[in-house]
Parts: structure tokens; C-alpha cells; sequence
């Protein structure tokens, strides 16, 4: 962990949902969403650049991002478990995971809970992918333990209006440049 007083720390008040659309064109939210104007500021704080990658995608809307999710349904570009994807070693600058929050969750909102793993059962493939000097990014409801080679340097809080569900906690790792 790099010093403590380096890490960016707070809480960030965002919109409950992003919103998609279905093929009518209605606007209409994933369970699970990211909220309303979550990827903006990730891009205000820098934490959001180059080639990225989303990890358990859903149906996130950030063009030319690379998604991978295990639904075939939300159309990624690679449907896979997200903690072994076969992509190759180092090839993004950012990688985003968003896994379901709990095994409960993943049943009930995605039928996925055979596959569920908290969040520390994806960061060490994002750091795989993840360039050296990137980025690592977990939203769910706790820190993750400390990744391999990478340093925490954020860690917020962030919750919505309208309430949607308890405080989520977002965190930042940077990989190793070594
Ligand atoms: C919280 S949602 C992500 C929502 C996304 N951030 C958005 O804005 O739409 C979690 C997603 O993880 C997917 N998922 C669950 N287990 C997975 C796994 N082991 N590997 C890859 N995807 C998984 C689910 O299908 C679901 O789409």
C-alpha cells in the first residue's frame, strides 16, 4: 500500500441508474447498473483513459471499451468468467470490474450465482490484463484485499438518490511499474 495520506478518499453522490435501450429504442436500466454519470467522473478523476476494459459488463455504454461478461444476452465482446478470460497478458490501461455484489444477488438479478466469486475472485485477472502502470477499478460492497504488484490510490464511497441499495465502495489500485 502506497502512503496513506496519498490515497484519494470520500464519498461521491451520483444518479441512481445509467440508463440503455432496447431494441424499441425505450430507455430502460440494467439491475445493477452503474449509476447516472458514474463513467463521467471516473474520466473528471483520470481513473478512466486509453484502451479499457470492463469485467462483468453488463450492459455498460462506453464506446470502444472491451466488455466481457458470462450473459451472452447483454452482448459483450467476449462472453467469459470474467476471472479467466484468455485475453492477453498487459493489454489495457484501465480495468473495471463490477461484479454481482453477493451470491444472493447474483441469482437473483442475473441466474449467475454457480459462477459467483466476490470481488477478490476477478482482480488478479484484471491485474493480468492490466498494463503496468494501469489502473484497477472495483465497485462492490468492500475493499478488495490488496492486489498483487498494485497499490490502493482511491478509495470513496458512493451512494445514489433515490436510494437504490446500500453504499457501494469503489477503489483504485495502480499496477507496479517495476
Ligand atoms: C452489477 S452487474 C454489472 C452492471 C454494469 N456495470 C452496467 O452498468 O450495466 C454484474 C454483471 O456480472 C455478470 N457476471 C456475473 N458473474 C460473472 C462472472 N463470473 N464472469 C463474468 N460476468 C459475470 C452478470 O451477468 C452481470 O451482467
Amino acid at each position: 500500500m502506497g502512503k496513506m495520506d496519498d490515497i484519494s478518499r470520500g464519498t461521491k453522490c451520483l444518479g441512481a441508474w445509467s440508463h440503455t435501450r432496447d431494441q424499441n429504442g425505450d430507455k430502460k436500466h440494467y439491475n445493477g447498473a452503474f449509476p447516472a454519470g458514474f463513467l463521467k467522473w471516473l474520466k473528471e478523476m483520470s481513473w478512466h483513459y486509453g484502451k479499457v476494459c470492463h469485467l462483468c459488463s453488463g450492459t455498460v455504454e462506453d464506446p470502444d471499451s472491451f466488455r466481457v461478461d458470462i450473459n451472452p444476452e447483454v452482448k459483450p465482446d467476449l462472453v467469459s468468467d470474467a476471472a479467466n478470460t484468455g485475453l492477453p497478458d498487459e493489454s489495457f490501461d484501465v480495468t473495471i470490474i463490477d461484479p454481482p455484489y453477493s451470491k444472493e444477488l447474483a441469482k437473483n438479478l442475473y441466474d449467475t450465482e454457480k459462477h459467483f466469486k466476490g470481488i477478490d475472485g476477478f482482480t488478479k485477472e484484471a491485474s493480468r490484463i492490466t498494463k503496468k502502470g494501469g489502473l484497477i477499478v472495483t465497485l462492490s460492497y468492500q475493499v478488495p484485499k490488496r492486489i498483487k504488484n498494485a497499490s490502493f490510490i482511491a478509495v470513496w464511497g458512493i451512494y445514489t438518490i433515490p436510494s437504490v441499495g446500500y453504499m457501494r465502495c469503489f477503489t483504485v489500485s495502480r499496477k507496479g511499474a517495476e
